[in-house]
């Protein structure tokens, strides 16, 4: 697709199920690549970041058999090569991941910088180079391509993290699963993914603790071999839900996910006058009143996810009185209000954080995606407004989100996706 229209307006109501985590996902492909054997994972969400490490791993060797819609049996037994096309790896940030997982398998790893989304900032890799660097590795960064070679092995070591970093410590983690010795990671991140990556680790031989805390120890193993794994729900894709029935309104209970994981997500939504009700793998979401301001800070998990502050941030422009958002994890995240002042939102950005004054009612209006979150805020920022409003770059959008078109439409709400073709005669049409 590249567009998606949107008739905005319609409450939603029903059922949304939710997907596997793309960012466990993302992490979990590469890691396959240390295992000896056959890797089944379950719950892959159908997306196109996925999709490009598959082809990756395929060009390494790898054999990947579809065993259903969302089931992969993965054997990198006879992958032989530590090369895959750089600009393949280019598409994807999660491409970082590879120098972990062939350090770890290979002692080499020939790596393109991470591309990705790009909010606006620098998104520096330097906590992943310091890592390797300490477990003996030589790193060199050269014309974008990032090389690291070790003698032998990499060694176990005690690492501390100088910034909170999910990306670093997935990838020493990585790394550490085959190195000689004890590797601890210090001020490690706590993300779900971070949890998840480890149990498929731990699964298929190695011997991962204290995931979820800020101290991760792991002790080498000679080898992985393969096994089952199930990969667990995209806490963004539910939080992405939860925050579109609050912009629409409606009741729509989000299916298949862990509570646990969505509660600072289901605390701002309370404050911000919308029932959120936590079932054993659900939640109910229900938006019937007016939305009342709140205050978000975004902070690494267990905070507010700053995965989820363009779409909440979308949400309290519809809320009475002034809210402020604070940006705590990347320096700059703001590049979508534009858009959204497009559709009449008044917000004004400031550095690190954003100032909110709610208005009544959004206008539709021809807006244009920046990078995945952001893609997912105009969603939600069309399906609240009065009016037609028409997205362009969605193929950010649908680098993290499966059937999103579907998902929505199935609640009751207006939404199309354009073709290239449907484009350009919808614009015709238009004149
Ligand atoms: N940072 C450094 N040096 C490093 C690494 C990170 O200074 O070596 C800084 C970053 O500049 C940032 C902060 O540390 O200010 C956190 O970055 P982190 O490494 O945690 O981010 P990431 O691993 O590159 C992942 C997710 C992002 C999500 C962040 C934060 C994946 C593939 N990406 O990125 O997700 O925003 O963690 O939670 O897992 C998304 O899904 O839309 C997305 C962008």
């Amino acid at each position: 697709m590249t567009k998606y229209v949107i008739n905005g307006g319609n409450p939603l109501h029903g059922e949304i199920e939710i997907s596997g985590a793309k960012n466990a996902a993302v992490a979990i492909i590469p890691a396959a690549l240390m295992v000896d054997g056959v890797c089944r994972i379950e719950n892959l969400p159908e997306i196109s970041d996925v999709k490009t490490l598959l082809s990756i791993l395929k060009e390494m060797g790898a054999k990947i058999r579809v065993v259903d819609k969302r089931t992969l049996d993965i054997d990198c037994t006879r992958v032989g090569t530590t090369h895959a096309t750089f600009d393949m790896m280019r598409r994807i940030r999660a491409s970082y991941y590879l120098i972990g997982s062939l350090l770890g398998r290979f002692g080499r790893a020939d790596v393109a910088m991470p591309g990705g989304c790009n909010f606006g900032g620098v998104r520096p890799i330097d906590q992943h180079i310091k890592g390797f660097t300490a477990m003996g590795a030589n790193v060199s960064v050269r014309n974008g391509i990032v090389t690291a070679v070790t003698g032998d092995t990499l060694r176990g070591v005690t690492i501390y993290l100088d910034v909170v970093s999910v990306g670093a410590t997935i990838n020493l983690m990585l790394g550490a699963a085959l190195a000689q010795g004890r590797t601890v990671i210090e001020n490690a991140a706590r993300e779900p993914h971070i949890v998840d990556l480890a149990n498929f680790l731990n699964s298929m031989g190695a011997d991962i603790r204290g995931a979820g805390t800020n101290e991760i120890r792991v002790r080498g193993v000679k080898r992985m071999s393969g096994g089952f794994y199930s990969i667990i729900p995209d806490q963004i894709e539910a939080g992405t839900y939860m925050m579109a029935v609050a912009g629409a309104g409606g009741r729509v209970v989000i299916k298949d996910v862990i509570p646990k994981h969505l509660e600072s997500i289901s605390v701002k939504l309370r404050e911000m006058g919308v029932t959120v009700v936590e079932l054993e793998d659900s939640v109910i979401v229900q938006r019937d009143a007016p939305l009342l301001k709140t205050h978000v800070k975004t902070m690494p998990y267990p905070g507010f996810p700053t995965d989820m502050q363009p779409q909440i941030s979308t949400v309290l422009c519809l809320a009475e009185g002034t809210s402020t958002i604070t940006e705590g994890v990347w320096d700059n995240r703001f590049k979508y209000v534009d858009e959204l002042v497009k559709m009449g939102a008044q917000i004004r950005v400031n550095g690190r954080s954003a100032i909110i004054e709610g208005v009544p009612y959004l206008s539709g209006a021809p807006i244009k995606a920046s990078d995945l979150r952001a893609g997912a805020a105009l969603v939600i920022a069309g399906l609240s407004a009065r009016g037609r409003t028409v997205i362009d770059g969605v193929n950010y959008i649908e680098r993290g989100y499966e059937k999103m078109i579907s998902k929505l439409s199935d609640v009751g709400a207006d939404i199309k996706g354009l073709s290239e073709r449907e484009d350009q005669r919808y614009n015709r049409k238009m004149g």
